[in-house]
């Protein structure tokens, strides 16, 4: 299973990038309001950083204009991938983008109705919502198995893309489930980092060799 993260934020995407752990990234208007820089050239800095799909979304509502910026997006890099939302015009887009060789990550998936119908359209990435369905006491994990299924039955190309990610747990049960993507914010994949037993351990190996260091010095 693939790891992207999800943020505008570059410090953050470089520290990730670092570790080597890094797949690609996935941004949405509300992550690119929060930083300063331009958009164009944020995007443009983490595909040179990344070197893997950056997802950068479209904002307007209309086939048109979408089609107008996700071709925009398009030249920022080869890496990048338009993200629109799952609308009737959003699908239109998706088709067109697609037909014409770009990579389309259709946002704002909550039904496995809607992934399918992204999926026709050739969308390379889907992305339902798990966390936002478990806020309305909705099992978000449980439509991330609807949609594995119904892509197996099909052989479809298009991969699932598990996002609003809040916990580790979903991961795993993204990877249980045979999801071909996760995005997860850089909290969450902090907390995937620490175990309490991670640190007692390692203190004591540490600790316990210092101890033989210092009787052999004295032997
Ligand atoms: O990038 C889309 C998605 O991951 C947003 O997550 O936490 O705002 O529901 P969240």
């Amino acid at each position: 299973m693939k790891l992207f993260v999800d943020t505008g934020n570059i410090a953050e995407i470089e520290a990730l990038a670092a570790v080597g752990i890094l797949d690609g990234v996935t941004t949405n208007p509300s992550l690119m309001a929060k930083e300063k820089e331009d958009p164009t050239a944020i995007l443009r800095r983490i595909c040179e950083i990344v070197q893997g799909p950056v997802s950068g979304e479209v904002v307007a509502t209309d086939a048109e204009g979408m089609i107008r910026e996700g071709r925009e997006l398009a030249a920022i890099s080869e890496h990048i991938v338009i993200k629109v939302p799952f609308t009737k015009d959003g699908v239109r887009a998706c088709k067109v983008l697609a037909d014409d060789g770009h990579k389309v990550n259709v946002t704002l998936i909550f039904s496995a109705t809607q992934a399918w119908l992204a999926a026709k359209a050739g969308a390379a990435y889907v992305s339902p919502f798990v966390g936002r369905l478990d806020d309305i006491a909705t099992s978000g994990m449980h439509l991330i198995r609807e949609i594995v299924d119904i892509f197996e039955n099909f052989d479809y190309a298009t991969e699932v893309l598990v996002a609003s990610v809040r916990s580790p747990i979903h991961i795993v049960e993204a990877a249980r489930m045979g999801a071909d993507v996760v995005t997860v914010p850089p909290a969450v994949i902090e907390q995937c980092f620490k175990h309490p037993l991670t640190d007692i351990g390692l203190e004591k190996f540490l600790k316990d060799w210092e101890k033989a260091q210092a009787a052999r010095a004295n032997a």
